[in-house]
C-alpha cells in the first residue's frame, strides 16, 4: 500500500528533507515584523515534528506556542521534543489547517506554516487554510508562509525511473502544478484569504545537505515509495546509483568542505492583520 504524505513524513522526516525546511523556518522566523519576543503567541500550523517551533524556542524560550498537525506521528515526535527539552509555555494539538474552529477569534500574534501549503490532494485548499489563519490572528498580528519556488531534484528520481522503466510514465505523486510554484499564486492565497492587499513575497534558498553524495542519495530514497511505487525490489535497487548520479548532475548541486547539497528556491509570503482589510480606496 502507498503511505499518504503524512504517513511517508513522519518518520525520518529531517534526514530525507536534508535540513531544507530547517534552513528556511529560520528565515521565516528571522525576518518578521512585528518581531517574536518572549511575549508573543504563535500558532505553529501543519508543525511537522516541530522544526519552527524548535528554531523559536532557542531564540526565544518563554515565547508561547500551539504546534498542530493532521498527521498524529507528527504531533508524538513534537511531544518528544517538548519533554526532551523541558519546554514550557508550548501545547500540540491534532488539527487539519483547513479547520481550525477549535481556536477561537483573534488569539494569536504569528501563525507560520512552513510548507504547508496546498495540502496534498487538495490544491484549492489556499485560501480556506489563509482563511483560518487570518480569523485567529489578532489585529496587528502576522502570518507567514512558505511554499516552494522549484523542485529541481524530483527530475533526478524521473530520469532514474526512466532509465529502468523506459516506456512507463514515471509516478507523479510529488509533482505540483506549475502555477502553484509561482510568487503570484502565493501573493493569490494571502489576498483572497484575507488579507486584502497587506501582503509580500520575498524568495528564500535553502539546501538539502548531506556528508557526501551516497548518503544525500540514501535520504531521498527514504521517499522511494513516491517515486518508485510499482518497482520491484531489485529494480528500486538498481534505482538508487542512477539517481546517485542524477544527483550530482542537477544544476544547483554542489559539493563543499564537509558534504554535498542541492539548492533549492522557496518564496515566503507575509500577511499582517490590520484591521483595514475592508477599506476599498475610491
Ligand atoms: C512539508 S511538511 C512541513 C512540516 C514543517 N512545517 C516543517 O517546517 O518542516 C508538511 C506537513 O503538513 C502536514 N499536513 C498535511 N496535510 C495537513 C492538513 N490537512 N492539516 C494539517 N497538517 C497537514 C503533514 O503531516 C506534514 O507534517
Amino acid at each position: 500500500m502507498l503511505p499518504t504524505t503524512a504517513t511517508l513524513y513522519s518518520s525520518n522526516y529531517e534526514r530525507m528533507s536534508g535540513n531544507c525546511t530547517r534552513l528556511l523556518a529560520t528565515q521565516l522566523i528571522s525576518t518578521l515584523t512585528p518581531p517574536i519576543t518572549n511575549t508573543s503567541y504563535i500558532l505553529d500550523n501543519a508543525c511537522g515534528p516541530g522544526i519552527v517551533s524548535e528554531q523559536i524556542k532557542l531564540l526565544h524560550p518563554d515565547a508561547r506556542i500551539l504546534a498542530t498537525d493532521i498527521a498524529p506521528g507528527m504531533i508524538d515526535e513534537v511531544k518528544h521534543v517538548i519533554t526532551k527539552n523541558g519546554w514550557s509555555n508550548m501545547s500540540t494539538a491534532i488539527l487539519d489547517i483547513r479547520d481550525l474552529r477549535i481556536l477561537e477569534d483573534g488569539k494569536f500574534s504569528h501563525v507560520i506554516m512552513n510548507l504547508g501549503m496546498p495540502v496534498p490532494g487538495d490544491p484549492t485548499s489556499g485560501p480556506k487554510i489563509v482563511q483560518e489563519m487570518f480569523r485567529v490572528l489578532k489585529i496587528g498580528g502576522v502570518a507567514v508562509i512558505s511554499t516552494w519556488a522549484d523542485r529541481v531534484w524530483l527530475s533526478a528520481f524521473r530520469n532514474a525511473a526512466l532509465a529502468i522503466r523506459p516506456n512507463e510514465i514515471p509516478d507523479s505523486f510529488m509533482t505540483l502544478a506549475p502555477e502553484l510554484l509561482r510568487a503570484s499564486w502565493i501573493v493569490q492565497q494571502l489576498e483572497e484569504g484575507g488579507f486584502g492587499t497587506n501582503v509580500e513575497v520575498r524568495s528564500c534558498v535553502t539546501y538539502t545537505t548531506a556528508a557526501s553524495l551516497e548518503e544525500l542519495t540514501g535520504n531521498m530514497m527514504l521517499a522511494k515509495e513516491m517515486f518508485f511505487s510499482r518497482f520491484t525490489d531489485e529494480e528500486i535497487e538498481r534505482a538508487e546509483p542512477i539517481l546517485r548520479e542524477e544527483l550530482a548532475k542537477l544544476r544547483t548541486f554542489e559539493r563543499f568542505e564537509g558534504g554535498v547539497r542541492i539548492g533549492m528556491k522557496a518564496w515566503t509570503g507575509v500577511g499582517t492583520k490590520k484591521g483595514d482589510e475592508e477599506e476599498v480606496s475610491a
